[in-house]
């Protein structure tokens, strides 16, 4: 989703706002653009489509020396067409600002500006919020007092930096519900919607709290409370480098992050096993009667198959929802009630709201996330880090593998804990588990299989995906991940329920990817995929090694290395990710930016 970047320094700032943009470019954008003082004055450059766009749209300003401070912006479209009209920054000549987020009540906004004489060029909601600080700057002539003013009259979710005219080589940062950062630099200093924008020349980062405003030069960060006087202004460090953000001789970050799931997945079960058993800080489930997993997209995907997982070993039941819509269900959470919020990067709109309003209902919450110190992870009574690393491929890969081991792991945990599960048991689980990292390695090995078989089906016009029990989660997870990146149009079904209308949509030819790593089901998918099969169907069946295949049952067969059973989905996930990867790949498309899609889903 959008991204912000902003300096001012000693040295020249276009190359430290392109360059800042483009580490943006994984979050998803469709325009970009830059403001920035020429002496005292603002001036712009804005272009649709890549950075690439923009640097030709820039020209000799990439190199201009004399430029030492502005403001760099992606899109990603949500009020009017991603154009260089729409697109960031917007303002006035006194004021111009690059905003993250959704300004609800911009109609109001402008027919209140109208009134004051103020004409719009873009139909975007910012030029709302630009033109109402534009309005109180006019009236004081202070900035702090004109962005305090105007953020009163602002409804909805937003991070912005502002330059003022009066005050060049100055930038303003305020924020809500959209994560900002300070960050300070012996050159100068940055503000930035996320640290990897920054993170060739600093880790060191200052997080904006929501009353604040945030000021800086080439020399100072200087932060305002919400009465206007300056706090105390303590950085942290990001542990994470910019190699992270390296692709590290792979041709895609979606590769290199599926490559990293075995490591990853490994260094997540070590860091919380103990003698031999999970261990979790669990004061939160003493005496948890359900538990609510709620989120959106992949994360939620996960949700669904660690319910099964977790009711298997622990009896306590689990209900999984959508954050969009628990949020305007009026969800009934009883007193012992958990919810527990799943986000790779604990900045998702819906589920921060879901996680809001499960503490405004005196639930107990649980962020499972995967940024350090993302807004859920921050809210949260309590949290469980992921651990995956930076995920820059939009399409999310290893954090969905760390998220199902955290919920394995804590389905052994609730099991041991509620006495539904031995000493023995959880300890010979927390064992099957700690074999997981192999065998997800040996799958990964077998990327060129799932590279021939994606080749044969780049011609489909629908894939259908199906399976039962933990497979239907998975199933579900795998048609999100190859519509992604493929935009061929995918379905996840249960496999019970294709009889009850999917069905109709079978006929010779049509694909079908079938996941039966559960053995106790795997008559029953059979039965299924017979019935597609009737009907001309195509498929591709994964399953576990030794898994005693009737003849002729599938097209392709996928076999996942021995592992127990009721983690098998972790390894399985492996190929349903790498067949979406090359299927993307044979089809020519930008793998690791799917069009329209953003990484981090800021707006409802
Ligand atoms: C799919 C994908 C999205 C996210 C969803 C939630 O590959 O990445 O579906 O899973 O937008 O994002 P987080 O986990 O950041 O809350």
């Amino acid at each position: 989703m959008c991204g912000i970047i902003g300096y001012s320094g000693i040295c020249s700032v276009m190359p430290k706002i392109v360059n800042g943009l483009s580490a943006l470019e994984y979050r998803g954008y469709d325009s970009a653009g830059v403001a920035f003082f020429e002496g005292d004055r603002i001036r712009t450059v804005k272009s649709a489509g890549r950075i690439e766009n923009l640097k030709a749209a820039l020209g000799d300003l990439c190199e201009n020396e004399n430029i030492k401070c502005g403001i760099g912006h992606t899109r990603w479209a949500t009020h009017g067409e991603p154009s260089s009209r729409n697109s960031h920054p917007h303002g006035t000549e006194r004021v111009m600002i690059v905003h993250n987020g959704i300004i609800e009540n911009f109609v109001e906004l402008k027919a209140f500006l109208a009134d004051k004489g103020y004409s719009f060029e873009s139909e975007t909601d910012t030029e709302a919020a630009a033109k109402l600080i534009d309005f109180f700057y006019g009236e004081s002539k202070n900035a702090v007092d004109a962005i305090q003013r105007a953020r009163a009259m602002l409804r909805g979710s937003y991070a912005v930096c502002a330059l003022f005219s009066g005050e060049p080589n100055r930038i303003y940062g305020f924020r809500k519900d959209n994560p900002l950062l300070a960050a300070p630099h012996e050159d100068g200093n940055f503000f930035a919607s996320d640290i990897s924008a920054v993170l060739a020349h600093t880790r060191r980062f200052r997080r904006l709290e929501e009353n604040e405003i945030a000021v800086l030069d080439s020399k100072n960060i200087t932060v305002l409370g919400a009465d206007g006087c300056s706090v105390e202004c303590v950085f942290e460090t990001e542990s994470r480098t910019q190699d992270s953000l390296e692709k590290c001789g792979f041709e895609h970050f979606m590769l290199k992050e599926i490559a990293e799931e075995p490591r990853v997945i490994n260094q997540t079960i070590k860091s919380v096993i103990k003698d031999g058993l999970p261990c979790f800080d669990q004061g939160l489930f003493v005496g948890a009667e359900k538990i609510h997993i709620v989120a959106c997209g992949t994360a939620m995907h996960a949700g669904m198959l660690g319910k099964y997982v977790i009711e298997r070993l622990s009896g306590i039941p689990v209900f999984v929802e959508l954050a969009s819509e628990f949020r305007y269900r009026n969800p009934i959470l009883g007193k012992g009630d958990i919810v527990v919020l799943i986000s790779q990067s604990g900045e998702t709109a819906d589920t921060l709201a879901a996680l809001r309003l499960a503490k405004a209902e005196g639930a107990r919450t649980l962020g499972i996330v995967n940024v350090v110190g993302s807004a859920v992870a921050r809210e949260a009574d309590n949290v469980i880090y992921t651990n995956a690393g930076t995920e820059v491929a939009v399409a999310s890969t290893k954090a969905y593998s760390v998220q199902l081991a955290v919920l394995f792991l804590l389905a052994v945990d609730l099991g041991h804990k509620s006495g539904k599960l031995e000493d023995s048991a959880a300890k010979a689980y927390v064992e099957a588990l700690l074999k997981i990292p192999d065998a997800v390695e040996k799958m990964f090995a077998k990327k060129d299989d799932c590279s021939a078989i994606a080749q044969k089906y780049t011609n489909s016009k629908s894939i259908f995906f199906m399976g039962r029990g933990v497979d239907y989660a998975l199933s579900m997870e795998a048609a999100l991940k190859m519509k992604e990146v493929s935009y061929i149009h995918c379905e996840g079904i249960a496999a019970g329920e294709m009889k009850h209308g999917t069905i109709s949509l079978i006929s010779e030819g049509v694909p079908v990817f079938v996941f039966a790593t559960d053995n106790r089901l795997f008559e029953k998918t059979v039965s299924n995929i017979k019935e597609v099969r009737a009907r001309g169907a195509r498929v591709v069946l994964v399953c576990n090694e030794k898994m005693d295949v009737p003849e002729g049952i599938a097209d392709d067969i996928i076999r996942i290395p021995e592992t127990e059973e009721l983690f098998a989905t972790l390894v399985a996930a492996v190929p349903a990710q790498l067949l979406a990867y090359y299927m993307s790949c044979h089809l020519g498309l930008d793998v690791d930016k799917p069009r329209n899609l953003a990484k981090s889903v800021t707006v409802e």
